[in-house]
């Protein structure tokens, strides 16, 4: 997956005239910070510098698993046209791009964010975005309310894991009280991050939300550590994201965990794909999520005949 042409032009202006030696040094120090998922009172991106390297290394892969789990809610409601959203730790506003690129009727969005820094860098990016009305606030989430009647499109996008665990179910409460219909929380494809989801899951389904994905049943998740529920999209690096990574490979996958639930009843899928399919001639071997709330292995052979085929076209994320 790509970033859309006029981000990709809108990051490439922002990073114009900057080492690739600087960005891959601050790069590196705000990786390690995300990997040990550092909660030490600080906001990972507190300068310019760290906002451009977040622009450079993590926006493609962001945006991606972003506009993934968008893609799987579209299939899942494809006449839902959200006209409003509301994001919650925006960032550079990658939530917001994702969605007008899934919904291009969206007109209006409220993307609220902790750091100035990132508002800047992400309000000088939304100048180039086709959504008519954007709106930012610096808000901290954990500690004050969001005061806005509910958006048809709540976001939650790799910032539930920024948020001290203990605020966390309330600020997920006030995002579901927030929300006219959908609710999307999208975390990093770790066990750490699946564990998170599976709390949120399990919360927003105890408040009566009712699954829209990937889930196609709202019994409790059954896997079990050492496995764990994620999806990976394979997304392109440019140059400078090649360079500021120190990489060779001009792609890498990314790996991100989501849940969606809607206020309007839809019919989920029989299964959700949860692993690469493993094909061989004649078969195809798909782990899957099942309607009934279990998830196992299943071998599809020519025999199978229509349900082969489909089994055939479907990868990994994919509903059944
Ligand atoms: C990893 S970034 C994700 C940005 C964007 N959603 C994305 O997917 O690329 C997490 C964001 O959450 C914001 N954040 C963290 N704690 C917050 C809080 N208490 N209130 C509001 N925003 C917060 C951070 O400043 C940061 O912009």
């Amino acid at each position: 997956m790509e970033l859309p042409l006029r981000l990709r032009q809108a990051v490439d202006r922002a990073l114009n005239g900057r080492r690739p030696a600087d960005l891959a040094a601050t790069a590196a120090a705000l990786s390690q910070r995300y990997r040990e998922e550092r909660r030490d009172g600080r906001l990972h991106v507190a300068s310019d510098e760290d906002a451009l390297a977040y622009l450079a290394v993590r926006l493609p892969a962001t945006y991606a698993a972003v506009r993934a789990s968008f893609a799987a809610i579209k299939q899942a409601r494809p006449d839902f046209a959200p006209k409003t959203a509301l994001d919650i730790g925006a960032g550079p506003g990658t939530a917001l791009w994702a969605a007008a690129d899934c919904w291009p009727d969206l007109a209006d969005a409220l993307l609220v964010e902790a750091s100035p820094v990132f508002r800047t860098c992400g309000e000088a990016l939304a100048r180039e975005a086709s959504v008519p009305h954007i709106a930012w606030r610096i808000v901290d989430v954990a500690a004050d309310t969001i005061d806005c009647p509910p958006r048809d499109l709540v976001t939650l996008a790799y910032a539930l894991n920024e948020l001290a665990p203990e605020v966390r179910q309330p600020v997920l409460r006030r995002l579901w009280q927030a929300t006219a219909d959908t609710l999307v929380i999208v975390e990093p494809g770790t066990p750490a991050g699946w564990q998170r989801i599976v709390a949120a899951r399990a919360q927003l389904i105890e408040a009566g939300a009712p699954v829209l994905a990937p889930c196609p049943h709202a019994h409790a998740c059954p896997l079990e550590p050492p496995d764990w529920c994620h999806f990976a999209e394979r997304v392109a690096r440019s140059r400078l994201h090649r360079l500021a990574k120190e990489a060779e490979l001009p792609w890498e996958d990314e790996k991100f965990s989501y849940v969606a639930f809607s206020r309007t009843p839809s019919s989920t899928s029989a299964a959700r794909v949860i692993a690469r399919a493993r094909k061989g001639s004649g078969r195809v071997t798909l782990k899957l999520c099942r309607d009934d709330g279990s998830a196992r292995e299943q071998l599809f052979s020519r025999r199978d005949g229509t349900l082969f085929k489909r089994a055939w076209r479907s990868d990994w994320g994919s509903a059944l």
